[in-house]
């Protein structure tokens, strides 16, 4: 080998034609001039061994690894499960210290001090985002992927009465501005957590697609019936609760378990609001995602207060974020956006609305139970301060 061919010096500029924000890209420049010793040591050390024509061969070397076992699959495939059992997979730790892009077991520890930082990083306690279920979930997940525009028979969807139509319509306007938080959730987290909860960050990820996929069958549904309605004040107020939420549990307690669960009563009274064959193939599919979210909104909680070094320190913060959550949630629930509608497919129909709000009451008492119970399961104690009403407010 001759002459290194390429020294920082000869990095060329970013082409110009490119439209580009100045104020940021002088931030960029500027960040990585700050760190340009140490990632050009590294440039170096390898220009200047390949100048020698000699090789590195360093990552052949396993000393300190437990290389060697290989992974085997078990009935369904090759799944988290089965590798995590080799003591190669790494153990996933209670604090992330690894704050880069390295795979958890992987031979690391001797590059440590030359890694950069990902300041992004900040979720670094396992039990924060941890649910014994996580694990299954992601796998399920990944297999019952469906598509909104092949999967829905589309062709087959018949028009409804004005009134009907309007209420669906309506129903799935919500749901979709609904779904929009949903996503972003997940996503706003997704970025702030470290690599070594890589099983959590996939299951995410899964979270995010399905959302995307249910705002997607919610708005093609309402612009084949007819087209969007309105949107909903009392509904965006609840989303920005959920998205501002201060820790990632709490978030999730708020989408997960309660909002999402409710949206799972809704769904899982799918038949009888479904006035369609096509509108019933939504709910049962969306209904079978919307079960894996709150299923890991409950386990999650639970997971964090059965570990908290402090549970009663924990359980009063849960309280006090559930008090305000609950509120705004309730907010949200009362909006005729949703109600109406609701009524109105209940019933049959717009002149037999007040039939179907007499039977929204026992839905009502159903969703506020359900809710109950998901937080009995995870531990949390919610009957004495639930801030929403067991009766419907009307
Ligand atoms: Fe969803
Ligand atoms: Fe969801």
């Amino acid at each position: 080998m001759g002459q290194p061919s390429c020294t920082p010096n000869d990095i060329k500029p970013l082409p110009v034609a490119l439209p580009l924000n100045e104020e940021g890209l002088a931030f960029y420049e500027k960040k990585y001039q700050r760190d340009y010793n140490q990632w050009t040591e590294i440039l170096q050390r390898n220009v200047e061994r390949m100048s020698r024509g000699s090789l590195s061969l360093e990552w052949m070397n396993t000393d300190g690894s437990a290389w060697g076992k290989r992974a085997k699959p078990s009935s369904r495939g090759l799944t988290y499960s089965d590798v995590n059992k080799l003591p190669t997979s790494g153990e996933m730790p209670a604090t992330a210290t690894w704050m880069n892009f390295t795979p958890r077991g992987s031979i690391r520890d001797r590059y440590r001090e030359e890694m950069p930082v990902i300041d992004d990083y900040t979720v670094v306690s396992r039990d924060e985002l941890w649910a014994g279920n996580v694990v299954t979930l992601y796998e399920e997940a990944v297999a019952r992927q469906w598509s909104a525009t092949r999967d829905i028979p589309w062709g087959e969807l018949e028009a409804l009465p004005e009134d009907l139509e309007k209420a669906s319509c309506q129903l799935f306007t919500f749901l979709t501005e609904v779904e929009f938080v949903a996503g972003d959730f997940p996503a706003k987290w997704l970025y702030r957590i470290p690599q070594d909860f890589l099983e959590v960050k996939s299951f995410l990820a899964t979270q995010l697609m399905d959302e995307a996929r249910h705002q997607e069958v919610f708005r093609k549904r309402a612009l084949a019936g007819g087209g969007l309605l309105h949107a909903s004040p009392g509904f965006e107020w609840a989303l920005k609760a959920i998205l501002d939420a201060p820790t990632h549990t709490m978030g999730t307690f708020l989408l997960n378990l309660l909002g999402e669960g409710l949206i799972l009563s809704i769904f899982r009274s799918g038949e009888m609001i479904a006035k369609t064959h096509v509108d019933k193939e939504i709910f049962r599919r969306t209904l079978q995602d919307e079960a894996r979210h709150v299923s890991y909104g409950v386990l999650e909680l639970k997971n964090y207060l059965d570990t908290h070094p402090d549970r009663a320190k924990a359980l009063e913060e849960m309280h006090r974020f559930a008090d305000v959550g609950e509120q705004i949630i309730l907010t949200a629930f009362t909006e005729a956006t949703v109600i109406e509608p609701v009524a109105i497919l209940l019933g049959g129909g717009l002149d037999k609305i007040e039939h179907g709000l007499e039977g929204m009451l026992k839905v009502w008492s159903m969703f506020i139970e359900e809710y109950l119970q998901r937080c009995e399961r995870a531990g949390f104690d919610r009957r004495a301060r639930c801030k929403i009403p067991v009766d419907a407010p009307w």
